[in-house]
């Protein structure tokens, strides 16, 4: 079998889930060179395939301006990283497996679509969770009809606030204009499920949320600029850095630990300089932490969809009724219950396949699978999640932005 090959733009945290495949199927596919600022990173993967000098670049520009050297480029640098870089990838004919959001702006994402059209690529993007078992079954249960008419549909994103304060009030996604706007960021794998799920494209939106509690005015009195500054609340502050990365040794994926040696040493003078020590009300984040939708989708199937920074723990629930029955569940389990008497409930147990440390439930591997498959058969229907697919959800997250702002 002619092996595909790939090179790794961006090799953090979501390349390293993907690049487990690439370990697992060496006979499939081979991954030649890496691409990424971070010498550690780097050093990473030139060690662990074998990758000589020539091969490992530290800025995108850098590699995409020499010659071609692979099938597909793995595109997983940070959001506001993705338009450029694909651009210039598919000009150079590289197929593309893109980490979502797609783009920063709907312009940019018909872009990226007519490049790849024009010269022949094939672009998927990592809306993973139509990979994920759980999910798959939902699908399953809509399409087999036994439920009936589906008539509308509850689902809520609940980030959890370990989440909330990790990605969106400390770290990488707490500004809109170096990421996105949340609805895209966190949410864009909620609408492209919605859009999935319905079968349907959405014909009407509206939407109402804000950031009402992650700010200096609601910052409690003794608190300090960092955690680490001596603080008098930081023991009973349930957002305390010092707890989460410390104590508990959560949430560490973008701290660059140490494989050997004193990680707590590096975890501490990240709380003390870095920007996962500061305060929750002292940073410099602006994206909302809750938002609601209501959506009206072809035929009349109605949406509530809201997410939610302030749940203990993160998960999506969904509800959905249909004129013969309900579904209900929270990615551990599935409940379907009929209106027909006599018919009895089923439930569906997913507790091994949830949390994101199983790579989403295998989705994460299930994905390159299939891009890999799309590659090797020219065909870009082999992917669930081709980006001609996965636009819907994109258009409709900058239609949703656009009537929470006109809403204030
Ligand atoms: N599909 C999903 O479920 C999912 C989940 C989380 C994040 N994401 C998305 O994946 C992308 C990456 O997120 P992550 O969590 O892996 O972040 P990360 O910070 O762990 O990884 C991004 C990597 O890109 C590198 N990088 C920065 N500038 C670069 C450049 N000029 N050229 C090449 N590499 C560069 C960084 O050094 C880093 O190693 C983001 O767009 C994010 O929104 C997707």
């Amino acid at each position: 079998m002619q092996k595909v090959t790939i090179v790794a733009i961006g090799a953090g945290n979501r390349m390293n889930a993907y690049a487990e495949y690439i370990r697992m199927h060496p006979e499939e596919v081979e991954l030649v060179a890496v691409v990424d600022p971070n010498e550690a990173r780097r050093q990473h993967y030139a060690t662990s395939f074998k990758l000589l000098p020539a091969r490992c670049f530290a800025s995108w520009e850098d590699f995409l301006s020499g010659p071609k050297v692979a099938d597909a480029v793995f595109l997983c640098t940070p959001d506001h990283l993705h338009y450029r870089p694909a651009m210039m990838a598919l000009e150079k004919g590289y197929h593309i497996l893109l980490e979502k959001p797609i783009a920063q702006s709907w312009q940019q994402c018909l872009d990226i679509v007519r490049k790849a059209r024009e010269n022949n690529c094939i672009v998927g993007v990592c809306h993973v969770l139509r990979y994920h078992p759980y999910f798959r079954k939902i699908r399953e249960v809509i399409d087999s009809g036994k439920l009936g008419e589906m008539i509308t549909l509850n689902h809520q994103e609940e980030v959890g606030i370990e989440r909330m304060t990790h990605a969106f009030v400390r770290g990488l996604w707490r500004r809109e204009e170096e990421t996105n706007p949340m609805i895209l960021s966190k949410a864009c794998h909620d609408l492209d499920l919605l859009v999935w799920l319905t079968g349907k494209k959405c014909r009407e939106v509206s939407s109402f949320g804000s950031l009402k509690w992650f700010k200096e005015s609601n910052a409690p009195a003794g608190s300090t600029a960092r955690c680490t500054d001596g603080c008098l609340v930081e023991k009973t502050c349930p957002y305390s850095a010092i707890h989460l990365y410390y104590r508990q040794k959560r949430w560490l994926r973008h701290f660059d630990l140490p494989e050997e040696g004193d990680a707590d040493e590096v975890i501490l003078k990240e709380l003390r300089e870095g920007p996962y020590g500061r305060c929750v009300y002292r940073c410099d984040n602006d994206v909302v932490d809750h938002q609601v939708v209501s959506m009206r989708m072809e035929n009349d199937v109605t949406v509530n969809f809201s997410m939610d920074a302030f749940t203990r723990e993160g998960a999506r629930k969904t509800h959905i009724m249909f004129s013969g029955g309900e579904l209900s569940g929270n990615e551990k389990s599935l409940t379907i219950k009929y209106f027909q008497p006599g018919l009895t409930d089923e439930v569906y147990d997913f507790t091994d396949s949830s949390g994101e440390c199983n790579y989403h439930g295998g989705a994460d591997l299930y994905i390159v699978g299939d891009f890999i498959r799309s590659i090797r058969e020219k065909n870009p229907d082999a992917l669930l999640t081709n980006i001609e697919t996965s636009l819907e959800s994109h258009r409709i997250a900058f239609e949703i932005e656009k009537k929470r702002l006109q809403s204030h």
